[in-house]
C-alpha cells in the first residue's frame, strides 16, 4: 500500500473516503467544543497527513489550547502533516515520523483529551483491535473522547469493537449509520484511565488482501473506506 497516494481519495469529493473525513471532522470538532476549558492533550495515532485534525483545529477556537502530537511513519505524510500545522500557526502541533504502535511515544501526554485512531483498525488483527481499545482506556482521559474507523466490509467488525470500547468503561457518543458507506465512531471515557504500560505494541499493520480494496485510493465504489 503506497499510503502517500491512498489520501488522495479525499480530495475525490462524494468517495466514502471524503464523507468519512466530513464525519470525523464533525466529531472533532464536537469533543473539542465539549473540553473543559485549559489546556488539552490530543493524540492521532497513525496520523497519516493528519486532515481530520489539522482542518478542524486551524480553525477552531481552542486552537491554542491544544498540545498535539501526530505519529506518522510514512515521511511524506508526516512532511504534509507538519507543513499545514506550520501553515496554520498551530504551534502546539508536533509530527513524529514514528511507529504509532509503541506506547512509549504517548507516555508524556496520556491520559488526553481527545485520540483519533482512524484509519487503524481495518489494517490490523482482531487481537490487535482490542488490545488497542484496551490501551484506549489508558490513552483518554475521563471524560475524553476517542474517534475511530473501521470499514463495514464483511466481516463488518464495528459492532464489536463498539462493544469492546463499552466493557472498557467507554461510552458510545456517536456511530455512523451502517449504510453510510464507512464506519466511524466516537466513545467517551466515563472510567479512570488505567495507567499506561510502557514499551508495548499495540498493532502491527498486516496489509490483508481482502481489506485491501477498502483501502485503495484506486477503489471507486461508494464503500471505500480507511
Ligand atoms: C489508512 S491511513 C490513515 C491515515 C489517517 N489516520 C486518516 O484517517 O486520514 C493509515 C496510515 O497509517 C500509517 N502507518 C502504517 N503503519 C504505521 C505505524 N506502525 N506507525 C505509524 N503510522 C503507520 C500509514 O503510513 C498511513 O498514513
Amino acid at each position: 500500500m503506497d499510503w502517500h497516494e491512498w489520501h488522495a481519495d479525499y480530495d475525490r469529493p462524494g468517495s466514502g473516503l471524503a464523507r468519512r473525513l466530513r464525519a470525523v471532522q464533525a466529531q472533532v470538532e464536537a469533543a473539542l467544543d465539549d473540553s473543559p476549558p485549559g489546556p488539552l492533550r490530543v493524540l492521532s495515532l497513525c496520523a497519516g497527513q493528519g486532515r481530520d485534525l489539522l482542518e478542524v483545529l486551524a480553525d477552531h477556537p481552542r486552537r491554542h489550547d491544544v498540545r498535539a502530537r501526530l505519529v506518522e511513519l510514512d515521511p511524506r505524510n508526516a512532511a504534509i502533516a507538519e507543513a499545514a500545522a506550520r501553515a496554520a500557526g498551530l504551534t502546539g502541533v508536533e509530527v513524529l515520523v514514528a511507529d504509532a504502535s509503541l506506547t512509549d511515544h504517548y507516555r508524556d501526554l496520556a491520559p488526553a483529551d481527545l485520540v483519533l485512531v482512524c484509519g487503524v483498525f481495518g489494517n490490523i488483527t482482531d487481537e490487535d483491535i482490542e488490545r488497542t481499545v484496551e490501551h484506549c482506556a489508558a490513552l483518554c482521559r475521563t471524560g475524553g473522547t476517542v474517534i475511530w474507523t473501521r470499514h463495514r466490509g464483511a466481516p463488518d467488525r464495528v459492532p464489536l469493537i463498539c462493544e469492546w470500547f463499552e466493557d472498557r468503561g467507554f461510552h458510545r457518543h456517536w456511530l455512523s449509520d451502517p449504510d453510510a458507506g464507512f464506519g466511524a465512531a466516537a466513545h467517551r471515557l466515563h472510567a479512570d484511565p488505567r495507567p499506561l504500560t510502557a514499551g508495548v505494541r499495540m498493532f502491527t499493520f498486516v496489509g490483508r488482501p481482502e481489506d485491501a480494496f477498502e483501502d485503495s485510493a484506486a477503489d471507486t465504489s461508494e464503500d471505500a473506506d480507511e
